[in-house]
């Protein structure tokens, strides 16, 4: 099956792809791409993102990177990451930009007003709302000709639109979360943006 949005040359980028939900859209979009197209996977567990990799077709060149994406503190690493996979080739010679901002954690499942730690909330943001907002950045600006077709697509949830006991750092964090691409879709009117569940 191919379709549209995966034709041509491709740059796919997935975060979170060592496993889940992440794990099988590498897998399902990876199969799907043209010779010449290239992966890049993020996660921390490199076995398992190497595993990922063995799932796509040998003429899709595929990157995989572990990293902690809690860690990172700055859009370096990820133009590093960007660069090690664009080895030998260039952001211009891809008709396509496919990113999916997939990588997510529940959070503290306490009551939000039991959370008195400020770390405890800034590390959750982090991962979930900061990491995918310099991700994006990062990623336009390496793929910022015109002529590319860019797609980016957030892995949302029902959690973001709909209060849920239990789950208040979670909720909130995917409502910001789903605002951020919405806003982002009002800016730049060339890049489809998508929220998905
Ligand atoms: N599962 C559901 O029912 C559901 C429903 C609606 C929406 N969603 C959303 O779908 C997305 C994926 O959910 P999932 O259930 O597939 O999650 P999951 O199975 O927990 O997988 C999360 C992925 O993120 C990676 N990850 C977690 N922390 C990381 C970190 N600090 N640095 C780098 N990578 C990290 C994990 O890999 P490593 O551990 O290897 O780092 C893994 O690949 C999330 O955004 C979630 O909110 C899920």
């Amino acid at each position: 099956m191919s379709i549209e949005a995966l034709s041509g040359k491709v740059f796919l980028l997935v975060t979170g792809a060592s496993r889940g939900i992440g794990r099988q859209i590498a897998i399902t979009f990876g199969s799907m791409l043209e010779e010449g197209s290239r992966v890049l996977l993020l996660a921390r567990n490199k076995d398992a993102l190497q595993e990922v990799a063995k799932n796509i077709p040998s003429k899709v060149k595929v990157c995989t990177i572990s990293a902690d994406l809690n860690k990172l503190t700055n859009k370096t690493k990820f133009e590093e990451f960007l660069s090690e996979s664009l080895k030998e080739t260039t952001p211009n010679a891809f008709n396509r930009m496919v990113l999916i901002h997939n990588v997510g954690s529940i959070g503290n499942v306490s009551q939000v007003n039991d959370i008195w730690d400020i770390n405890i909330w800034r590390e959750f943001y982090d991962l979930n709302f900061f990491i995918p907002t310099v991700l994006n950045t990062v990623v336009m600006n390496t793929f910022n000709s015109k002529i590319i077709k860019k797609m980016v697509i957030n892995i949302t949830s029902l959690f973001g639109i709909q209060a849920v006991i239990g789950c208040g750092q979670y909720c909130s964090v995917k409502a910001a979360r789903e605002m951020y691409f919405k806003i982002n879709l009002k800016y730049c009117s060339q890049t489809v943006y998508r929220n998905s569940i």
